[in-house]
Formats: C-alpha cells, sequence, structure tokens
C-alpha cells in the first residue's frame, strides 16, 4: 500500500512517503523553494500545499497520484474550530484555517489525486506516530509537546505492539509550553516559531533566578496537564530589537529562567505519564521535543529507562506520522525509521554534470573521506555533501559544514561563516565507539538531540564544540549506517588523535539548509569555505584550475 503524507497547516510543510510500511522518501518544502519553514504560519497559507516535496516523494518511489492509495493529512478539520462564516473583516482566522483543511481534497485533486483517498489524522496523533510508529521500540509511551494543534498544545500516551495509541491526557490551548517558548522568543527579538533553539542557546549564559515567580504561572496541574497563564515579559527584562542584538545578563537570566521552567514542567509530565502508561520506554515529537537541553534533563533525571525523539520533532515530522499512522490502521507492517537521510540524491554522473555546468575545476581524489580529513586537520573549512539529505532541522553528516574542533576561534569562524549569533554554539560528531569516553549521556545519540557533558579531560581539547556550560549536542556516527563519514572521522583521528569534527548544517543565514548540487555550490561560492566535497569530488578554493585544454591555452598564448 502507498501512503502520502503531508503538512501544510501552520508551518514547515512537508511531504512524507511509506509503501508497504516502510518510509521510502520524505523532504521538507523548504529545501526545494528554497523559503525558509517553508510558508509564514498564517490561516491564509492553509490552503498552500508542499508541491514539490509530493512530487519528490512519489518520483522516488516512481510512483504517479493515481498510485497513492491513501493521502493523510496531518490536521484533522473535525477537531478544529468551525469557520462560522464571519467576513474578512471580522478575522475569523481559525475558522478560515478549518475551511482551507477541509477543502484540502480539492486542493490534492489540483495535483492528481483523488480527493475521496485523503485521510485526516489529529495535529498530535501525527506527531505521536512520527515519535513511536518510527521507534526502534514494541510498545512506548509517547509524551507530544508543541505550539498548537488543532485545540491543543500537548498529548500523553501510549502505543500498543499492534500500533494503536491510547491517549491518556491532552493539554487543550491557551496553555501551551511551545507558544509560552515561542513569545519568549519574539520578546527577544527573534523570530517565532523559528528561532527557538537561539533562546535555549542563550539560557546557558545565564542563571535560572526567575524559576520561583515563573511558577505561579507556569506549573502542571497533576493530571497529565498544565498551566501557561500571559506572562508580561517586560517585568523580567525589556524586549529587544530585531535580531536580539544588545541582549544582556537579564536576558539570559530570563531565559535560562524559561528554559529551566519548561523543563520542570516536561520532567512532571514525564512522570505522571510513567505512573499511568506503564512503559519503560518515551518516544518524543512535538516542536518542544527539539530541546536538546531538556531531552538530556528528561533522559537523566526523569523516570523512563530510554528515550527516542523523533529527529524531524517539528511540524514537517506530522507528514510523516500521518503517513505512518494510516498505514498502521490499514494494518500494514512496521519499519522503524533507521536514517533521516531520505531526501534527494544525486549519482556520480549526475554529480559530474552539475559541476561540469558550473564550470567548476574539480577533481576526483583517491580517497574523499582521507582528503577531507586532511584539509580539515590543516584548519580548512569543509561543505560536505554526501548521499540523500536529511529530514529535519539538523544536517547530520549529508549536508554538514565540517571544521577542527581543536581549535577555539573555530566556533567564531563558523558562526561567521553562517551569519549566525556569536552566542550560538556548533555541535560535535564524534565515532560511535569513542563517544562516551568524551561525551556523558546517552549512546548512542545519532540525531543531534540531546545534549551531553564533556568529561573534564576533553574540554581543552576540542574547545570549539563545547558550549559555555560545559555541554556539547553531540552526534555519535556508527560505521555501519554511516561508513563514508565514519572514515572521515577515523582519518582525522589518525592525523590528530581527535575522534572528533565539528558539524554544523550546511547553509548561510536565514537560507533552507543545502538540498541540491547548485544549492551546494552557491554556498561554497558565497562563503569562505576552503573545500566543497561533493558526492566523490572536490573543488579546492584556492587552487587554481587545471588546464583542462592545453591547446586552447597555447593558442591564447
Ligand atoms: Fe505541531
Amino acid at each position: 500500500m502507498n501512503v502520502l503524507g503531508v503538512n501544510a497547516v501552520f508551518h514547515d510543510p512537508a511531504a512524507a512517503l511509506v509503501v508497504d510500511g516502510e518510509i521510502v522518501a520524505a523532504a521538507e518544502e523548504e529545501r526545494f523553494s528554497r523559503r525558509k519553514h517553508g510558508k509564514p504560519p498564517v490561516a491564509f497559507s492553509t490552503w498552500e500545499l508542499p508541491e514539490r516535496a509530493i512530487a519528490f516523494c512519489l518520483a522516488q518511489a516512481d510512483l504517479h497520484p493515481d498510485d497513492v492509495d491513501l493521502i493523510a493529512y496531518s490536521y484533522d478539520p473535525d477537531l478544529a474550530p468551525a469557520f462560522d462564516g464571519a467576513t474578512l473583516a471580522e478575522g475569523d482566522w481559525e475558522g478560515r484555517r478549518t475551511l482551507f483543511v477541509q477543502r484540502a481534497p480539492h486542493f490534492l485533486a489540483t495535483l492528481g489525486f483523488d480527493p475521496g483517498r485523503v485521510r485526516f489524522v489529529s495535529h498530535h496523533v501525527a506527531h505521536a506516530a512520527s515519535a513511536h510508529l518510527a521507534s526502534p521500540y514494541a510498545t512506548s509511551a509517547v509524551l507530544v509537546a508543541d505550539g498548537r494543534g488543532e485545540r491543543a498544545s500537548s498529548l500523553l500516551g501510549r502505543y500498543d505492539a499492534d500500533g494503536r495509541l491510547e491517549t491518556l491526557a491532552v493539554q487543550e490551548l491557551p496553555h501551551s509550553l511551545g507558544l509560552l517558548y515561542e513569545e519568549l522568543t519574539a520578546h527577544l527579538g527573534f523570530r517565532r516559531s523559528s528561532d527557538e533553539y537561539k533562546v535555549m542557546a542563550m539560557a546557558s549564559y545565564g542563571m535560572p533566578r526567575h524559576v520561583h515567580r515563573l511558577a505561579r504561572l507556569v506549573h502542571v496541574t497533576g493530571d497529565g496537564g498544565f498551566r501557561t497563564e500571559p506572562v508580561d515579559w517586560t517585568e523580567f527584562a525589556p524586549a529587544l530589537s530585531a535580531g536580539g542584538d544588545g541582549w544582556t545578563r537579564e536576558h539570559a537570566d530570563l531565559a535560562a529562567s524559561v528554559q529551566h521552567t519548561a523543563e520542570g514542567v516536561l520532567l512532571e509530565l514525564a512522570r505522571w505519564l510513567h505512573a499511568h502508561a506503564g512503559e519503560r520506554r518515551l518516544t518524543m515529537a512535538g516542536g518542544v521535543a527539539l530541546n536538546c537541553v531538556a531531552n538530556g534533563r528528561l533522559l537523566r533525571e526523569g523516570p523512563f529507562d530510554d528515550i527516542w525523539v523523533q529527529p524531524a520533532a517539528g511540524d514537517s515530522g506530522t507528514a510523516l506520522g500521518a503517513a505512518l499512522q494510516i498505514a498502521a490502521d490499514a494494518g500494514e507492517p512496521r519499519a522503524p525509521m533507521v536514517t533521516a537521510a531520505l531526501g534527494r540524491s544525486w549519482d556520480d554522473g549526475e554529480l559530474a554534470a552539475w559541476l561540469d555546468g558550473a564550470g567548476a575545476a574539480y577533481e576526483r581524489p583517491d580517497d574523499i573521506a582521507v582528503l577531507v580529513a586532511q584539509v580539515l586537520a590543516a584548519d580548512g573549512v569543509v561543505a560536505w555533501f554526501e548521499g540523500r539529505s536529511e529530514f529535519g532541522p539538523r544536517g547530520l553528516g549529508h549536508r554538514s559544514l565540517l571544521a577542527d574542533p581543536r581549535r577555539a576561534a573555530n566556533l567564531e569562524r563558523l558562526n561567521n561563516i553562517k551569519g549566525r549569533e556569536p552566542f550560538r554554539p556548533v555541535a560535535p560528531m564524534v565515532l560511535e565507539e569513542h563517544a562516551p569516553a568524551i561525551f556523558t549521556g546517552r549512546h548512542p545519540s545519532p540525531h543531534m538531540l540531546f545534549v551531553h557533558e564533556v568529561a573534564e579531560a576533553w574540554r581543552m581539547r576540542i574547545p570549539a564544540v563545547v558550549h559555555v556550560d560545559g555541554t556539547a549536542r553531540v552526534q555519535t556516527v556508527d560505521p555501519h549506517s554511516e561508513p563514508l563519514i565514519a572514515r572521515m572521522l577515523e582519518a582525522f583521528r589518525r592525523l590528530t588523535g581527535v575522534p572528533v569534527v565539528i558539524n554544523t548544517s550546511l547553509n548561510t543565514a536565514g537560507r533552507p539548509m543545502v538540498d541540491d548540487p547548485r544549492d551546494a555550490m552557491e554556498c561554497f561560492g558565497s562563503a569562505p569555505i576552503d573545500l566543497l566535497a561533493i558526492g566523490p569530488f572536490v573543488v579546492h578554493r584556492n587552487r587554481p584550475p587545471a588546464a583542462k585544454h592545453p591547446a586552447t591555452l597555447e593558442r591564447v598564448a
């Protein structure tokens, strides 16, 4: 059975394809449209479909719209506020969103799909399914927390071995951990429902000295729910202008206080869920589950033996979750998600054609893993484009920017290349077998979703990836699932004695992650990156182009 998942409602529009229970493809529309987050999260953009992501998913399995048995749409209009017919001037945006979702089958028909095959899946069930049904666990407790779905902002439940979800608690709006964090994000001058991770990074610079005052406004209710009462942020720190310029200790303290408070609520929710679900393992999704600091604390201090977080925990992942849930409901077999690399790729011939088309002076080294390790060890920055692009917000070694973690200055250097705020950390990738000696915390951690402590002895050795609080957001690399990256890391270890490389996603300021070879070349061409490694080929920045046609040169001479 072919099930296409679609997320189109708020932001991060995306598509995913599940064939006979297997995840075949998943991609975010922004990677094709080059518009960060795909579209603005407003009701009147709800009709827009991730057309290019859908087309890619179908092409990946050589399907036509007629071949799709069911289309899983990750929002259920029956659960949402109804459209009461108010005029535009009265601004019934919620109802208008519902109306557009109700019409989604007709919008899908314009792409050639049978509108009778569309199935609506509750937003939070889609998140929950993206967590449990993609996880390696037979059964699990599931925790979803985000800004909002139809009417709720969290779901706690339990999945049985047949892929059926039992909902144990939901928290209705307006109470929302995601919206609370979004509001703070806006107060600090960053973009809401986009830049929340900047607040998380800023929190590390502050002290959570407002937690007692915040506890009156933000707290659990003892029944699997919580309250987030309106906060007058100016009581804690003045609003910042766009870009967060001029932030002070006050702002960092506020960020730390909200981060700490949110972690506390999540811990209490996890304890409640553990007591009521009768499960030892937790799966998580929803935008809040991208908070890797909170995830690390949940694992350390929470009641569950282990946690699996959907790498595309934000709304894009609901495309995948909706498809997985509809497939499970139809009795399809279940296959865990073994990689986040579910996007586009090109073979060697196609990559060569792209490079030729750009007039790039490229070469094919004997071993690209060794060459890249040498460039990194000589303090070069490498754009690394290998295999299928990743689903979710992290570059995990397929669309990555790499550098040497031994040099502290490489943090600022990469933040400059990427046009990011100087307080933002960069993350380490590490060979799995060496990870426990260097980083405490969850191992393996292939999706960079947990914060780890860096062992004291290693902090001076890899200063570029050690955050101000002594932590790092680690990606562990398994040589069986990622042999090329593992060989590069091993080559770097042989050269330097350090099995760690800086890995940050391959993009520059405000742009979506690089997806196709043109994006890679544009990124390489517009930033001080020393080497582009693309498939088996490399392009050096500072090497004069080889004389490909000596006869031509002679004539010129
Ligand atoms: Fe969501």
